[in-house]
Parts: C-alpha cells; sequence; structure tokens
C-alpha cells in the first residue's frame, strides 16, 4: 500500500540526521504565527510561570511505542483545542458599524483566525503523515476512558468479563518480566565470564 521510493527515505534519513536538533521542526514561519497568537491570547506573569504546564513532562512516557501513542493523543488534543479557540473568535462584524473599537477587533479576530488556522493544519499535517498507526491504540484507550462506570448492566457484564481480561494482564505481565531477566542476564555476562 505505502510506495516509498528508496530515494525518498534516503533523503528523509539525511534530513533527520542534519536537522535533529531542538526548534529544527518549527520553521520561522510557524513560530512568528505563535509568537503572534500569544498577543492576543495574553495572560498574566503569575497564570503564566505558575509551574504548572498544560502538558506535563512526567507525563510522557520514555518508551518509544508509548511515546508515539502519548504524542499521537498531544497532537489529537491540540486539534481539539484550536477548533474550540476558533470557535470562541468573535464572528467577522460588518463593516458599517460605527464604532472604531468594534471594527478593529473584528479585524484582529479575522488575523487570530488564519493564524490559529494555520498552526490547526501544521499540527494536522504531522498528524496525518506520521501517527496514523496510533489511531485505533487510542481510539481504543478512548472508549476505555468512555465506558459508563455508573450504569448497572455495564458493572455486571464488565464483571463477568474480567475472568478472561484479568489473565491476559496477568500474562502480559510475566512475559514482559521474563523478557527483562532474559535481556539483563545477556547484559551481564561479559562482565563475570
Ligand atoms: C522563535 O523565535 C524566538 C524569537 O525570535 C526565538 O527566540 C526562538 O528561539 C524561536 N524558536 C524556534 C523554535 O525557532
Ligand atoms: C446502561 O447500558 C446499557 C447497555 O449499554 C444500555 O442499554 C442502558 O440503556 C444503560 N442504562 C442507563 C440507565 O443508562
Amino acid at each position: 500500500m505505502m510506495v516509498v521510493s528508496a530515494k525518498s527515505v534516503v533523503c528523509l534519513c539525511f534530513l533527520f540526521s542534519v536537522c535533529h536538533v531542538r526548534g529544527a521542526y518549527i520553521s520561522p514561519k510557524m513560530n512568528r504565527t505563535i509568537l503572534n497568537l500569544l498577543k492576543h491570547y495574553k495572560i498574566s506573569k503569575e497564570e503564566k510561570y505558575n509551574g504548572q504546564l498544560v502538558f506535563s513532562k512526567e507525563s510522557i512516557p520514555e518508551k518509544l511505542v508509548e511515546k508515539r501513542v502519548f504524542m499521537r493523543g498531544v497532537l489529537e488534543t491540540y486539534e481539539t483545542l484550536i477548533n474550540q479557540m476558533l470557535k470562541e473568535l468573535p464572528t467577522p462584524l460588518p463593516q458599517t458599524t460605527g464604532s472604531k473599537g468594534g471594527v478593529g477587533e473584528g479585524g484582529a479576530g479575522e488575523d487570530v483566525r488564519t493564524e490559529l488556522n494555520y498552526i490547526l493544519k501544521m499540527v494536522l499535517k504531522l498528524k496525518t503523515s506520521h501517527y496514523k498507526e496510533q489511531d485505533n491504540l487510542l481510539s481504543s484507550l478512548n472508549k476505555l476512558i468512555g465506558i459508563k462506570k455508573d450504569n448497572f448492566t455495564v458493572q455486571s457484564k464488565a464483571l463477568g468479563e474480567l475472568p478472561w481480561l484479568y489473565e491476559e494482564a496477568s500474562d502480559l505481565n510475566n512475559e514482559i518480566q521474563s523478557r527483562r531477566r532474559r535481556r539483563q542476564a545477556r547484559r551481564f555476562k561479559p562482565h563475570r565470564g
């Protein structure tokens, strides 16, 4: 299904090796747009530097597979967030309103809309080009979160399904532990031998 020429793979590898520096993926235009938007979405210094991030760094998993799923979720969250921000923008005012302030606000709103749309486009581009595989897993996780835990029928059925799920979860745990033991055995052998 995916036809990727060897040439483009080589090209991509080259790009990644050259540009893998922090900030290398944010184009000057994207950076400028974000800084501009921040002039509009201004909060007080106390709020800005209260030491609490919206996306806390500790919640980013270290393992690559988990990290990819998580970052897919982050991109999706930004998609929802920016769409919400767009929805909250004032609708363009007709040019005939007397007050200057009103017209000015309408104009600024349009700039913000254009800029938000640009950022949304960049987020969607990254999501659809590099995070397609994480689609299913993330929607499965969303379904887990959406399970109606206060519904009697759901409670009863979930209890009935617990035995095999409990088996699956325990099995997986054992497998991971024995894999880890095997890896450690391999790692330590040369030093002891
Ligand atoms: C974005 O622009 C600011 C101000 O010019 C600069 O300090 C910062 O390093 C830039 N960030 C990236 C990721 O390019
Ligand atoms: C509980 O869930 C079942 C099955 O999903 C549904 O048919 C039923 O209407 C729900 N009951 C309530 C009170 O929401």
